[in-house]
């Protein structure tokens, strides 16, 4: 996070978001807590507007793909600058809306689009789909005519590139559940030109997240671009590309990629393409606004491993559990001691249960704070209450001041909607 640093405090040296204290925002809303640095997530949007200028592109939409984060109250800053959503469901829709999102700004993706969901989006305004299934196309088709409107179609293709990213977060090579292998689109397109409920209005792509090299972006661009020629060729009006997502963010010691390249890049392949350009980042717009704040419970020595027992676990944080994806460890409060090597476990009752492995803290004891860094984007948005523990709360931090913009719920409050 940009905005996170180390301040003096008394011969001490401990941690801040922008001008607030950690430790002062821990003692307000008891941890463990995410929080998020307003001004980073307003950089990181302007970040991808300034690129895009770089590259002089002109007609483009930057489409926050909302399952990163989707709290309301960072939608709504975004929407203020903005962005239009990418969205994955119907909720996901909904709270796009609700954060005062234009529907018309508004991409409806997703594998699994029920008929509920389409006819959700249709009658709240969204135009545009990107549909990953033939049979999605006909159900999309249905629902559009029974409501007497034209979606918009783009039809997301597999190119088969590997985005050279984890496994488990590549989805643009064949044998991947996503999208429609290219070499059948053709015949795709040419079925969608002739039903009525649709209109044929672009090509979307997304080969993967968490992605640091321009490599895999260049060779599944191209085939867009080729993709868009040949359709344009069969007759088809190609208005729009949906570049997708997948800008990778710094974790450990990553290079990532430069977002200026990524703009030309785009340029390059459209140039005389004439098309409008949309693009979905969602990791890179709020991976590293946001952190999760923990504390220390117990110290426990097993003779073969050390480890501190955290506040904070896997239902809160779940990418190391899920993916072993890495996140910067650090205290709160700087001090002078003995290093030793910790396990960071969650009281979670699952071996997977740890977020961090063989990091070096300094003389830790119980109560000191920890946090994990760059937990903005699939952190809190993947969080759920097993082991009924609740739902964290979310604090945003502006200048010198912070806000609650969820809040941790009680154990009453957990059973609401069970009765
Ligand atoms: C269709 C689509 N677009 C955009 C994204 C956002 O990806 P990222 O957060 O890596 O930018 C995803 C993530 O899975 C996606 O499935």
């Amino acid at each position: 996070m940009k905005y996170l640093a180390y301040k003096n405090v008394k011969n001490r040296d401990e941690l801040f978001v922008e001008n607030v204290a950690i430790s002062e925002i821990a003692a307000a809303v008891g941890t463990p807590f995410y929080c998020y640095s307003k001004k980073t997530l307003i950089e990181n949007y302007q970040s991808f507007v300034d690129a895009f200028e770089y590259a002089k592109i002109a007609d483009y939409k930057i489409c926050y793909a909302i399952k990163a984060n989707y709290n309301l109250h960072l939608v709504e800053i975004l929407s203020s600058f903005g962005a239009g959503i990418d969205a994955v469901s119907a909720g996901e829709v909904f709270r796009a809306i609700k954060a005062k999102i234009d529907p018309k700004k508004i991409v409806f993706a997703g594998v699994g689009k029920t008929r509920e969901e389409i006819d959700f989006a249709l009658r709240n305004g969204v135009e545009e789909f990107s549909v990953e299934s033939i049979a999605e196309m006909y159900l999309l088709n249905e629902v559009a005519c029974s409501l007497n409107k034209k979606a918009k179609f783009s039809l997301r293709v597999n190119p088969n590139v590997d985005a050279k990213t984890i496994d488990k977060i590549s989805t643009g090579r064949k044998g991947d559940k996503f999208g429609v292998d290219i070499e059948k689109a053709e015949e795709v397109y040419s079925q969608a030109a002739k039903l009525p409920g649709l209109q044929v209005y672009g090509i979307a792509m997304h080969i993967g997240s968490q992605i640091t090299s321009i490599d895999p972006f260049k060779a599944a661009f191209a085939k867009l671009r080729d993709l868009c020629l040949t359709l344009r060729s069969n007759g088809h009006k190609i208005e729009s590309l949906d570049f997708g997502g997948g800008i990778g963010i710094l974790y450990k010691n990553e290079n990532t990629l430069l977002l200026n390249d990524y703009a030309v890049l785009i340029k390059e392949v459209t140039k005389d393409l004439n098309v409008k350009i949309t693009i979905a980042p969602g990791r890179a717009m709020v991976g590293n606004a946001g952190l999760l704040a923990t504390k220390v419970i117990f110290l426990k020595e097993t003779g073969v491993k050390n480890f501190a027992i955290i506040d904070a676990a896997m239902n809160d944080l779940m990418r190391p559990g899920l993916y072993g994806s890495y996140h910067e460890v650090l205290p709160v409060k700087k001090v002078i001691g003995t290093k030793v090597i910790y396990d960071l476990a969650g009281p979670v009752c699952e071996s997977t249960d740890i977020l961090a492995q063989s990091r070096e803290l300094i003389s830790p004891k119980p109560d000191d704070l920890l946090v994990f860094c760059s937990a903005g984007a699939y952190g809190s948005s993947m969080s759920n209450e097993y082991n009924c523990r609740p739902m964290i709360p979310e604090v945003l931090v502006d200048g010198d001041k912070f806000s609650v913009i969820r809040r941790r719920p009680s154990f009453e409050e957990m059973l609401h909607l069970e009765v």
